[in-house]
């Protein structure tokens, strides 16, 4: 059950307000001396603190903030007291909620806050949230990536060959180096190769080494990644592009365990476990004749097919959610929300670059953003599901955005003028200008 705390120097506030919150969720009262005593012990969902017009009201809310910054702090001001609203709000408090206190607000803005608090929690979860982001996490809820989660638990568990395939950012390497950081050869080396990025003398000396004098500029021996991955992992993007000599060797290392460095004569052994990764269709390659049957089937072993990011739309809010604390700490900004609007372009584009160019979008949106939140995602048009897309206006998103505060304050435009940031007769303008009128708006912050 939630729990939320309660803090009037009057009695009959605190009363009322347990009695109609009792049943639905667990009520605790105490006195604002006990206040931050009670909620370190008690961890509340929410705290209500009546301010009552007293400057230890506000400076609760300090004391609070300076215990918990997420703590979601609900104000209860005398209804004239504009300029105690406008410090509540600024000195974090979720909202502010005039006496008398009208229930119906009251409950709206418990649920807000609650969501709030499920949404830390399942990021916090996921390893995403602020503080506890871990930037190997791999994030998503969609059944394709669950089936892979639990791949990857099972793959780890021994050092059989996988083969992984996806198109382009869709988070091959990272599967890759989970799989390998789950496994009891964490402690050795991952070494990644990029096997299109080299010409083919070039890619065989770095996987199996060279001795000296094996080439002209050869002036020294050279051990190659397979050495170098020692008891570890060697990870093979791009593997549909190795040239068939190299299959060929490739096949013997799998095989027996076994090569010998360019220009040398010596046999090596190795213990590595190897990963590969292609974009392409390696079975039409087999077919095609440019890819080897034989080594094609010793590397799936185990498959992981990590579908397009358009095919799993339900990752993106995660996904977003992830990138934005990526995007934070890369950037040393404190961009946290999302609005609706933009929340749902994103869920609506095709993603054509998959997870990496959702990636891009994010850090290009956080660099860009003045405040906490993040407007410009730009999108390119062309590559939109439908055809007829418009992207929305800011005028849109400013009409809309005008409209959910509305909504929330109950049409209280002096408290929505103080959450907006504006004075009371600009807010008016926008209302004209946007035609909006009480009841035909969302209700939502
Ligand atoms: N499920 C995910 N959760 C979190 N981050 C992800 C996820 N999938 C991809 N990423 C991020 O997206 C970017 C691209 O991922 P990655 O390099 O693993 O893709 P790839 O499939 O190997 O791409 P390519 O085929 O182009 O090499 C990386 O920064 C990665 O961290
Ligand atoms: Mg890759």
């Amino acid at each position: 059950m939630r729990k939320v705390l309660i803090t009037s120097v009057d009695r009959s506030i605190s009363s009322q307000v347990s009695e109609h919150l009792a049943g639905s969720v667990s009520v605790l009262c105490c006195g604002l001396e006990a206040l931050s005593g009670v909620y370190v012990s008690e961890r509340p969902d929410a705290v209500i603190i009546d301010i009552n017009g007293a400057r230890h009201g506000i400076s609760a809310i300090d004391e609070l903030k300076s215990i918990d910054e997420h703590a979601s702090i609900i104000a209860l001001t005398c209804g004239s007291d504009m300029a105690t609203t406008v410090e509540v709000i600024k000195k974090g408090a979720f909202d502010c909620i005039q006496k008398p206190v009208n229930f119906a607000q009251l409950d709206h803005c418990l649920k807000k806050v609650f969501e709030g608090v499920d949404l830390h929690r399942k990021l916090g979860d996921l390893g995403a949230a602020g503080g506890e982001y871990r930037p190997d996490a791999i994030v998503g809820r969609s059944r394709v990536m669950e089936e892979i989660f639990k791949t990857i638990g099972l793959a780890s568990q021994s050092k059989v060959t996988i083969l992984i395939q996806g198109e382009s950012g869709t988070g091959k390497e990272l599967i890759a180096r989970a799989i390998h950081h789950n496994s009891v050869e964490a402690g050795r080396p991952f070494v990644a190769i990029n096997c299109s990025a080299l010409v083919e003398t070039l890619l065989e000396s770095e996987l199996f080494g060279h001795e000296k004098g094996a080439f002209t500029g050869a002036l020294f021996r050279k051990e190659g990644k397979f050495e170098a991955a020692s008891g570890g992992t060697v990870f093979l993007d791009e593997i549909g592009e190795m040239s068939q000599a190299l299959q060929v060797k490739l096949l013997r290392v799998l095989q027996e365990r076994s090569f010998e460095r360019v220009g040398g004569s010596e046999t090596i052994r190795t213990d590595v476990r190897v990963i590969a990764a292609t974009n392409s269709d390696l079975s039409g390659l087999v077919t095609g004749g440019a890819f080897r049957e034989d080594l094609y089937y010793r590397l799936k072993v185990i498959t992981i097919d990590v579908a397009p990011l358009r095919e799993r739309l339900e990752d993106v809010p995660l996904l977003v959610m992830h990138l934005l604390a990526k995007a934070n700490r890369e950037l040393h900004k404190k961009v946290r929300k999302v609005p609706e609007e933009v929340m749902s372009l994103l869920k609506a584009y095709s993603w054509p670059g998959n997870v990496r160019e959702l990636e891009n979008v994010i850090t290009r949106g956080v660099l860009l953003a003045k405040g906490d939140v993040l407007v410009d995602v730009s999108l390119p048009g062309e590559e939109r599901k439908n055809s007829d897309w418009k992207p929305a206006t800011l005028d849109d998103i400013e009409r809309a955005h005008i409209e959910s505060t509305l909504g929330h304050t109950l049409w209280n435009k002096s408290r929505a003028a103080v959450l907006l940031g504006v004075s009371l007769p600009r807010l008016e303008r926008k209302i004209r200008k946007y035609g909006l009128k009480k009841g035909n708006g969302l209700t939502s912050r």
